[in-house]
């Protein structure tokens, strides 16, 4: 049996009608469409629509979808409880895991016909399990998804600018096939578990800095310089330690990651608005050593973290923004996978000693 790249790099684990990803000649789309377009012509509810209903909603569907996306936002008292207790100094990502868990608990979704319904009321609830967290979890019923998202988690302030810039955030952050958190949720869902220890799998393991947490420590490595000049011998000398420098590279992407122009054109606009240019430039800087010295180019996660700063928004939530948005995209593979299941589990190359004579304890 041949043996798989390390890390399964290469490998093709599955088959899903849901996105392309570094494809040649079609790129990232999700069903589809271009990822440029939909970040530029939807809003994060049509996207959110498309990957979990299968297509795009009419003018009717939508209105309706946002309408119970908006009914379905509160959470039930013994998670409110639950959430609240949880102390002040948690990791967020542990709040967010703990919050789909206990929702888990309460209204547990084991039947395939009940998934889509489960995936919205996720989709809903989830920004309130922050905002309760923070105990400022009331009054923004009227919003777009991306509103409500901000307002829980007390970014500000929240002007239409702010919340159309989350909402492209949002879109491009809301899937990517067979990243590590996404497989964890196919994995967990693949032995017919219930929808949200699917989802918690893979919150854990979105949690991890060289995948969703890349946006939180991009910010660390960007604020740590004072300037350009600064950031380019600094990343020079982390580079000679031989250190990573988070929100560059890409397991997939090996020319580029087509959502970081997206995203860095937001920041752009951001700084054309509202100022904050220093650490944009800083951040190009960066960027700018990181093709020279290492042939490698920012990912997602890299001017994710200039555009979650500039908006407000705490370091310590960036990740949590990431499950908001990846939930969408999780919902969708675990309904793909429980569609036409086969319990996901490969083989091992064992390496382990040769065989050896049990001695027993008394003897040994
Ligand atoms: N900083 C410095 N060097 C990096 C690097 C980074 N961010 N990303 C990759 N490299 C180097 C590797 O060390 C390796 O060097 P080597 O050949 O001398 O050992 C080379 O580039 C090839 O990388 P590779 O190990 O094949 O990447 P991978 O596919 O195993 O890992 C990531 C992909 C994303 C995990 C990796 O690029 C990384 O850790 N990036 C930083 C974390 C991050 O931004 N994660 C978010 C992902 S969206």
């Amino acid at each position: 049996m041949a043996e798989a790249g390390a890390g399964l790099s290469g490998v093709i684990a599955g088959r899903s009608a849901i996105a392309t990803v570094g494809k040649a000649g079609r790129g990232l789309r999700y069903r589809g469409y271009a990822i440029k377009e939909l970040a530029s012509g939807a809003c994060f509810e049509e996207v959110a629509y498309l990957l979990i209903h299968g297509g795009l909603p009419a003018a009717a569907e939508f209105a309706a979808y946002r309408g119970r996306l908006r009914a379905c936002r509160a959470l039930p008292e013994a998670v409110r409880d639950i959430v609240q207790r949880l102390p002040d100094h948690a990791h967020p990502m542990d709040v967010l895991r703990t919050g789909c868990s206990a929702l888990g608990a309460v209204a547990p979704v084991e039947e395939p016909a009940a998934l889509v319904d489960a995936a919205d009321t996720l989709l809903a609830q989830l920004p309130a399990v922050i905002g309760c967290w923070r105990r400022a979890d009331a009054g923004d019923e009227a919003g777009s998804h991306a509103a409500h998202t901000l307002a829980q988690l007390g970014a500000g302030p929240a002007t239409p600018a702010a919340e159309r810039t989350l909402d492209v955030a949002m879109t491009l952050y809301a899937e990517h096939e067979f990243n590590a958190s996404t497989f964890a949720a196919r994995t967990a869902a693949s032995t017919l578990t219930d929808f949200h220890s699917a989802v918690t799998a893979a919150i854990g393991t979105l949690r991890g800095p060289l995948h969703g947490g890349a946006n939180e420590a991009a910010l660390d490595l960007i604020r740590s310089f004072d300037d350009p000049d600064a950031a380019e011998a600094g990343v020079m000398r982390l580079l000679a330690e031989k250190r990573l420098i988070m929100g560059f590279g890409h397991r997939v992407y090996r020319g580029g990651d087509p959502r970081s122009p997206i995203i860095e054109a937001c920041a752009e606009r951001l700084v054309a608005e509202h100022g904050g240019g220093d650490l944009l430039a800083i951040a190009r800087r960066i960027e700018a050593v990181m093709r020279r010295e290492k042939g490698l180019f920012p990912n997602l996660d890299f001017y994710s973290a200039v555009v979650f700063h500039q908006l407000g928004i705490e370091q310590r939530l960036f990740t949590p923004v990431f499950v908001i948005a990846r939930l969408a995209g999780w919902a969708a593979h675990v309904i793909e996978q429980i569609a036409d299941n086969k319990i996901i589990r490969p083989v091992a190359e064992y390496v382990g000693p040769g065989d050896r004579p049990f001695v027993s304890l008394a003897e040994r």
